[in-house]
């Protein structure tokens, strides 16, 4: 069944609904592009969802909720936002809010940061999928990094055949370009991505917007070191031997350490585990979080790179 197109029938939406609460992952129909779906809560979920894009870092990931209530249980929510909700809501407008502290949303998901980009798909397929799930989905477009956002199924089953489990085909996209991103946490709100709600509208809800700098797909996100979660304690990569002092963070057959981002050797279960494991190690006593060597390979590679920009020097982080 792996990669397989099926029609968005009610019984094929249920079934993907139940894979996607077992922590597989599923493309599905938006009115902007395909989305490659995963259980936001479930950080292994979330970390295959890396893999499968071949991201070279981890790029934080849209969360989809079914309605502005469910969205904003996770985010808060000022008047702003709320007022962007009302008007754009559903539709292809992603809000970046402050992450509530009860937030279930896996860390991996929005790369560690203390916001989350939600959004409320004005699809049918889509939101039958949320409500029957009974979880947000946090879904990136449904290609391979550095490629274009499918707006088929086709597409989807080009860029990442049996990576997916299953591809829900509900037709071309409406809309065909991504959301529009706007940050709402600041005083001013800020479009960070233009897309399927024009600046002119939204300006016309809620007045002038700033622009921030934009690159690319990549707006704001890890590429903007300032913005990443780095540890305030220092960190040193490749660590074989802990000095005295420091925290192991051990990977595989690591020996004794403070924590281990995978006694098997498993880079999801690594990926899952690197952020909320670096913040339960950045504590006043540890000297350094030491950290094993990671291997350069598949979801290696994002977790070197989160890695190596936690262990530059706040300030040559620029
Ligand atoms: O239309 C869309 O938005 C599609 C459909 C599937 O909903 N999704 C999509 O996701 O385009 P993706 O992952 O390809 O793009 C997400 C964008 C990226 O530019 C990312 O940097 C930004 O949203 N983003 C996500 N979370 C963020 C956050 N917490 N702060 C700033 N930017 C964020
Ligand atoms: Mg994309």
């Amino acid at each position: 069944m792996s990669g397989t197109i099926v029609p968005a029938i009610p019984a094929n939406v249920t079934l993907a609904a139940r894979l996607v609460a077992d922590g597989r992952l599923v493309a599905f129909p938006t009115e902007t592009v395909y989305g490659l779906g995963a259980d936001a809560t479930d950080e292994r979920a979330v970390a295959a969802v890396f893999a499968a894009k071949d991201r070279p870092s981890f790029n934080p990931l849209i969360v989809h909720a079914a309605d502005a209530d469910a969205a904003f249980a996770l985010v808060e929510a000022g008047p702003v936002a709320r007022t962007l909700a009302d008007r754009f809501w559903p539709g292809p407008l992603t809000l970046v809010c402050r992450r509530r502290e009860s937030c279930p949303v896996a860390l991996l998901a929005s790369a560690g940061l203390d916001t989350i980009a939600v959004r409320v798909p004005d699809h049918p397929i889509a939101l039958s999928l949320l409500r029957q799930a009974g979880t947000p989905i946090a879904a990136p477009s449904a290609n391979r990094s550095g490629a274009v956002s499918p707006t088929t199924a086709a597409h989807v089953a080009q860029s990442l055949g049996q990576r997916v489990a299953l591809i829900l085909d509900g037709g071309p996209c409406r809309v065909g370009v991504e959301s529009t991103v706007v940050d709402v946490c600041g005083p001013r709100p800020a479009l960070l991505r233009p897309g399927g709600v024009s600046a002119e509208d939204l300006e016309a809800a809620i007045g002038p917007l700033a622009v921030a700098a934009v690159e690319g797909d990549a707006p704001r996100s890890p590429g903007m070191l300032a913005r990443h979660y780095a540890p305030g304690r220092p960190v040193r990569l490749g660590v074989t031997q802990a000095r005295p002092g420091e925290a192991l963070l051990g990977f595989g057959d690591a020996g004794p350490c403070a924590l281990n981002l995978s006694p098997a050797g498993d880079l999801g279960e690594a990926a899952a585990n690197l952020f909320a494991m670096l913040r339960a190690l950045d504590r006043p006593e540890v000297a350094a979080i030491a950290v094993s060597p990671i291997p350069e390979t598949g979801l290696g590679r994002a977790i070197n790179d989160r890695l190596r920009r936690a262990a530059t020097p706040a300030d040559d982080q620029t």
